[in-house]
């Protein structure tokens, strides 16, 4: 465990001993379903020594403990991203955290653009495999062999089982579930329409600007992902809309109560 993860780490231990089989990261607008737990604990990041703290509206920072059913459950509400100027470690230091507090799953959920010609704003899909070729990969640097091995894996990011779980979850909930690949870009700034053709082209149906590092770090400390995109829009181009940050938060808020049932019903079955 590296000074920064550690120290963070002794933090939460000083507040809560709460101990989660599941760590979530609410995507943008999503951030609403923490108050679905029967909550234990909430730890704003900014009361955790050298945690980065997320500048971007709709992303306000905390984790909070809690239960969901008999599911013990972390859910970090606002990420950080790689475009506000972080270091990689900084952000995946969440997804380290979480599973130093116990986590063995992780549930990372996403506002995307859809790309798919069957997808349409609000619609949800369950993450099949991603692109990571456009960021930075997380595991650059000396590797720590107590957490996972140099060159890892990546052959079933997503894992079938869980996947399974969202499947079923979908089905009991009345819930239309899109399936697709996603991709990760830096941003800040949304595609271009030719570079959504090339995107497409390539086989990525889903674009957004996070959850592919946070994929990579969980998978090489061992733990079992499944991750969940909000189309929030049609992606540039093929709409006739200027995309906005303010159209991904009110696509965000419209889903929520189905994304709410989904997750809610997805993670019993964990
Ligand atoms: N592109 C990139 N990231 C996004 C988008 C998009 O269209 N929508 C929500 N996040």
């Amino acid at each position: 465990m590296n000074q920064q993860l550690q120290t963070a780490f002794e933090y939460i231990r000083s507040r809560t001993d709460f101990v989660p089989r599941v760590g979530m990261t609410l995507g943008s607008g999503l951030g609403n379903f923490a108050d679905r737990l029967d909550k234990v604990c909430e730890i704003p990041f900014e009361d955790i020594p050298g945690f980065p703290i997320s500048t971007v509206p709709g992303h306000d920072g905390k984790f909070v403990f809690g239960m969901i059913g008999k599911t013990p459950v972390v859910c970090m509400k606002g990420r950080v991203h790689y475009y506000e100027g972080y270091d990689m470690n900084q952000v995946v230091l969440p997804a380290r955290l979480m599973h130093a507090c116990g986590a063995q799953m992780m549930l990372l959920t996403n506002a995307a653009g859809g790309i798919k010609d069957d997808y349409y704003p609000g619609a949800l899909a369950l993450i099949t495999d991603h692109v990571s070729l456009f960021v930075k990969n997380p595991l650059i640097g000396p590797n720590d062999a107590d957490e996972g091995v140099r060159f890892q894996d990546m052959s079933c990011p997503y894992d079938k089982e869980l996947g399974k779980c969202v499947r079923l979850a979908a089905e009991e909930e009345g819930i239309d579930l899109k399936e697709g690949v996603y991709a990760q870009l830096t941003g800040p700034s949304f595609e271009t329409p030719a570079e959504i053709r090339f995107l497409r082209a390539v086989g990525v149906d889903l674009v957004g600007m996070s959850t592919v590092v946070e994929t990579i770090i969980a998978r090489h400390m061992g733990m079992r992902v499944c991750g969940i995109s909000l189309v929030s829009n049609l992606a540039s181009g093929l709409s006739h809309n200027a995309l906005s940050h303010e159209e991904v938060q009110i696509s965000g808020k419209a889903a929520e109560e189905k994304f709410s049932r989904l997750v809610y019903n997805a993670i019993q079955r964990f």
